[in-house]
């Protein structure tokens, strides 16, 4: 009988330690959940956007141009392969370059170029833009918009993505003469 009662006591003792073992544990976990979220405002939250200068080589973009033909709007070449990365679109015409935000002017989806219609499309609320940039469906509002574009020497050109203008209005420095 002595015994059992002994044995009891153990079992009581073992489930006492193994519940206050358990406490510690959590508090300490709790402790470090708190240190961690409490040091985490110490550091700032870095976004990593997109570079807003961007370089391209000239001669490249002008050397797709051959064989191509002259639209209605007087474009030859519409490039989208900064269309990813920058969400801009490098449009050569006859005697100038220049670089055309893809920001849909309506609330800001980005436009694709469909080279069949030679027409940006907006994929959102099918605004429809000319191969100059010029809205002509859809809710937009006015045309896409042109960015700074600068010559760096004969081969590089750069572009400024933060540098904006309307493409009617836009006055020197949106378009490089070739
Ligand atoms: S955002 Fe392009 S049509 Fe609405």
């Amino acid at each position: 009988m002595g015994e059992k009662v002994a044995s009891e006591n153990d079992i009581n003792k073992g489930r006492r330690a193994l519940i206050s073992k358990i406490g510690v544990f959590g508090l300490v976990a709790a402790f470090f959940t708190w240190i961690g979220s409490t040091f985490r405002f110490l550091y700032p939250q870095v976004f990593y956007n997109p570079p807003s200068k961007v370089r391209f080589d000239l001669q490249s973009i002008l050397g797709k141009t051959k064989g191509a033909t002259i639209d209605e709007s007087g474009i030859l070449l519409v490039d989208d392969s900064y269309l990813l990365t920058n969400n801009f679109f490098i449009v050569v015409a006859i005697d100038k370059i220049y670089a055309l935000s893809a920001r849909c002017t309506h609330l800001g989806c980005t436009v694709n170029w469909v080279g069949s219609q030679r027409t940006f499309k907006c994929p959102c609320h099918g605004s429809q833009y000319t191969s100059i940039g010029k809205n002509f469906a859809g809710p937009a509002p006015k045309p896409l918009e042109v960015l700074k574009i600068t010559k760096i020497n004969r081969n590089i050109a750069e572009v400024d993505t933060k540098n904006r203008a309307d493409l009617l209005d836009s006055k020197s420095g949106y378009a490089l003469n070739i």
